[in-house]
């Protein structure tokens, strides 16, 4: 239902993004991952129409959205990383005066606001002003404000930036209640365990490009080994790394931080062997703690470097 064809846009010498290019299938939810400067905000503010690409095409259910007055675009709710809302004026107000700029009016308006205040869960708060809200319900309004339209595609940048746990989890519940609704979803975020919550497919971006995209499970896929034990030994790791390669089940052994770290397909398989090999050379180990392959090994592996520090 949505495709994004080779879009750049530069600022001055900043090539923020240089030639994104992905799809959408109807009712997907698409993360769209990546660290701090990547090209995220840029790349979906492109799609919302607020910034005009350099080049490149988007599509939505099949037509090319041309210009800002485009009635394609009205199908497009955004949810700004940047708070949009009026300090001064309640919930409702403000969710009154969104809805207006989309054209709703009477009863349709009224209706549009019960149904998008409802489900963020501010009903019973809809009368104060939200300079009086917390951070959390800010953001929920702001999604809110993106939902009066009952728009087809909804774009989230960073949704739970700055939000509390208990407002967090709302936001998702949220998003998930919009999800088996049917709405196709793109999600920017930097945070690994949204994206493995929430996201059907991931599109890794950095420095403006497409490092990989597919599913969750085809990214875990390509991990050298899909859980990494980490061994803490006494005395110098390094000279074991090469003889750990060869043990059977190993898929791949480094020195990281000072500790082994190997990666095993089969956990109990290949931590006993792991061990037996330390025991048999007389290697005491100090501690041993296991991972399961996460979104943070999969940017490791692309990039090098880790998504957090990035
Ligand atoms: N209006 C602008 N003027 C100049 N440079 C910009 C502008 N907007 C973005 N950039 C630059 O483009 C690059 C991509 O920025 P963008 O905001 O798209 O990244 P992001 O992935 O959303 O990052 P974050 O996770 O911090 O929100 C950065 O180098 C940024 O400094
Ligand atoms: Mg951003």
């Amino acid at each position: 239902m949505f495709q994004a064809q080779n879009l750049k846009k530069r600022f001055g010498a900043v090539q923020a993004v240089d030639g994104v290019s992905f799809a959408i299938q109807a009712g997907e939810t698409v993360g769209l991952l990546g660290p701090n400067g990547a090209g995220k905000t840029t790349i979906v503010s492109m799609i919302a129409g607020l910034l005009t690409p350099d080049s490149g095409e988007i599509r939505l259910e099949g037509r090319a959205i041309a210009s800002d007055t485009d009635p394609v675009k009205r199908a497009i709710g955004f949810v700004p990383q940047d708070l949009a809302l009026f300090e001064k004026l309640g919930g409702r107000e403000n969710l009154a005066l969104f809805g207006a700029l989309y054209g709703l009016k009477g009863a349709e308006l009224d209706r549009a606001v019960d149904m998008a205040l409802g489900l963020v869960g501010l009903a019973d708060r809809q009368k104060d002003a939200v300079e009086a809200y917390s951070g959390g319900m800010k953001r929920r309004l702001n999604l809110a404000a993106a939902l009066l339209h009952d728009p087809k595609l909804l774009i989230l940048d960073e949704p739970t930036v700055g939000v509390d746990p208990q407002s967090r989890n709302a936001i998702f519940d949220n998003l998930e209640a919009l999800k088996q609704r049917g709405l196709t979803l793109i999600y920017t975020t930097h945070y690994m365990e949204e994206a493995e919550r929430l996201c059907d497919r991931l599109v890794i971006v950095d420095h403006g490009r497409v490092l990989k995209d597919g599913t969750l499970q085809s990214l875990y896929a390509e991990l050298p080994a899909a859980n990494l034990l980490e061994v803490e030994i006494e005395g110098d790791g390094a000279p074991l790394c090469e003889g750990l390669r060869c043990v059977a089940g190993v898929a791949s052994a480094e020195l990281r931080a000072g500790r082994l770290a190997v990666g095993v397909d089969n956990l109990a398989m290949g931590s006993a062997a792991v061990l037996a090999w330390l025991a048999a050379r007389g290697v005491p180990v100090l501690h041993l703690a296991s991972e399961r392959a996460t979104l943070e090994a999969v940017f490791l592996n692309l990039t090098g470097r880790s998504l957090r520090d990035a």
